[in-house]
């Protein structure tokens, strides 16, 4: 299916980063984005044209985990540092520009990887007003020459070259990462280089972004229809809401209620729609039939395999019913249409595989409209409120496709479901009375099927143990555990055992990821 939203932000107010791997090259691009000035990642071997068809004002060369002078390293075609455009390369990038402009890279026998200090010696727009010198390392290679024409501004102990400069060609590099957050400064220098020295301007914002988007979507749809698949996530809701304020009566959402959501969460989506929406709503109540479908079955894969193929059946029902639909809405965001691009993307793809619960059918012939696929989850929260959907939605933890049923950790029944929504339930309205809510990242609950002793009352009570797991997470990939005070894991555990027949002992996950992963199956 193509995608009709994808080569519509048509402004050459913006940065382009070439993306040669590294895990934070996405953190780049959230930071100009912060600055309120767009930019797009591309894999590095955009060519010459591409660029020139993009027109950035500059370029931005992103880390990666190869070596320079390694065969088959990443490369970029000579001819880019000719197209008189300002660029900053970091860590590989730094290496990568030094290598093809004369200078020298070569191995180190120590890898210099955590904080790092530079100190700065020589004046240089790029590190105009840095204060704090703290900055994060993270390489195995060092440069030993610089190309002519450059000059050292910054070094620390490790490395000469910590960040050096060709003022005339406005070329810059850094050997650290300023896009991470122990980088003090970091931000400061990539607004040095977007603003100060590629002159980009700061009109880069969701209320800017909605009006466009809404005309886009006006043009793209004309008098035809759309269907869009509800999740009640944020997304989807998004998703839904800006096309709805495009084209009203024309669109058509579909919420298939599977039974496994959070407790009152069909409900819920249905008083958003019924009071925020003018086009048509088809709640399906699909609870039995996917109840069905699972009924013993207890190996994850075949739980997500199952509930997929049982969604996409049951939408594809309600979608052809629809005449005349001509697309289909989806909220995709920019960090999968980054990683299903990227060059090293094997690993993550294995990652997603499994997220793609709610993946519409291929033979639906429709065409894909995903207004969504240039932001970042932030800047989608951000459109939310523009488009004034209740806080309540736009801040919601994020939650799998195949909800609970990854939560009940083997085979799932209609007991265990409301075992553990009471449960959930609890858990998370502790958090927002603690007013934790927006400080997590995810919190959750899940159902063990291990049964221990207990005493209540006088009687011996032999019931499930349940999992209290929160985390706080800037994409999913990686995850630390949060610390709530043990008064407070005391409170729910008591609350949990107290009010939800059928639990008679909570724990608390304190499991980061890696090694583990946030959601236990
Ligand atoms: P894991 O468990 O892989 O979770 O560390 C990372 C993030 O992804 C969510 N997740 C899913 N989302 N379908 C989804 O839509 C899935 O099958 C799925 N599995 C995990 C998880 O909740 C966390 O936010």
């Amino acid at each position: 299916m193509n995608s009709f939203s994808e080569k519509k932000i048509k402004t050459n107010n913006m940065i382009l980063i070439l993306d040669f791997g590294s895990q934070v090259t996405q953190l780049i691009a959230r930071r100009i984005r912060e600055l309120g000035v767009f930019c797009e990642v591309k894999n590095f071997n955009i060519s010459e044209d591409e660029i020139n068809e993009i027109n950035p004002r500059a370029l931005i060369l992103s880390g990666g985990p190869a070596s320079v002078f390694e065969e088959n390293a990443p490369m970029i075609e000579k001819n880019i540092f000719n197209l008189n455009l300002p660029i900053f390369g970091i860590c590989y990038g730094e290496q990568l520009l030094c290598q093809l402009l004369g200078g020298k890279v070569e191995k180190s026998f120590e890898r210099e990887f955590g904080k790092a200090e530079i100190n700065i010696i020589a004046d240089s727009p790029l590190l105009s007003g840095v204060i704090n010198k703290q900055v994060w390392m993270s390489h195995g290679d060092h440069i030993s020459k610089i190309p002519d024409g450059f000059k050292a501004i910054a070094k620390t102990p490790k490395a000469p070259f910590a960040v050096i400069a060709n003022e005339h060609k406005k070329i810059y590099g850094a050997q650290f990462h300023p896009e991470v957050v122990h980088s003090l400064d970091g931000k400061k220098i990539i607004k040095n280089f977007v603003i100060d020295i590629a002159k980009c301007i700061d009109d880069w914002s969701m209320k800017n972004f909605k009006d466009q988007e809404i005309a886009n979507i006006k043009k793209i749809v004309g008098q035809k229809k759309v269907i869009c698949g509800l999740s009640g996530g944020v997304d989807s809701s998004v998703t839904a809401s800006l096309i709805d304020q495009a084209i009203g009566s024309q669109l058509t959402c579909i919420f298939v209620d599977h039974g496994l959501l959070r407790k009152n969460e069909g409900q819920e989506v249905r008083e958003i729609f019924s009071k925020n929406f003018s086009g048509d709503f088809i709640y399906v109540d699909a609870k039995d039939l996917f109840l069905k479908n699972l009924s013993n079955i207890s190996d994850p894969e075949q739980k997500r395999k199952i509930i997929g193929k049982t969604f996409i059946e049951v939408f594809d029902q309600q979608a052809s019913k629809i005449k005349d639909a001509e697309f289909l809405a989806q909220g995709t965001l920019y960090p999968d249409v980054i990683e299903s691009s990227h060059p090293n993307n094997g690993v993550s793809q294995t990652i997603k595989s499994h997220h793609n619960v709610g993946g519409l059918p291929e033979n639906m012939q429709l065409k894909l409209l995903e207004p969504l696929r240039m932001l970042f989850k932030d800047e989608v929260r951000n459109l939310g409120r523009q488009l004034n959907l209740p806080q309540k939605l736009i801040g919601r933890h994020p939650f799998p496709g195949p909800g609970l049923a990854i939560r009940i950790i083997g085979e799932i029944t209609q007991e265990k479901i409301n075992i553990l929504q009471e449960a959930d339930n609890i858990f998370i309205e502790e958090i927002r009375l603690a007013n934790l809510y927006d400080e997590i990242w995810q919190a959750f609950c899940v159902l063990l099927p291990i049964k221990t002793v207990g005493v209540m009352g006088d009687a011996r009570t032999y019931e499930n143990v349940l999992a209290l797991r929160a985390v706080n997470s800037i994409d999913g990939m990686t995850a630390e555990v949060y610390n709530f005070d043990s008064q407070f894991l005391c409170k729910v555990s008591n609350r949990i055992i107290n009010e939800v027949r059928g639990i008679n002992r909570v724990v608390y996950d304190y499991t980061s990821k890696p090694p583990g992963t946030i959601e236990w199956e």
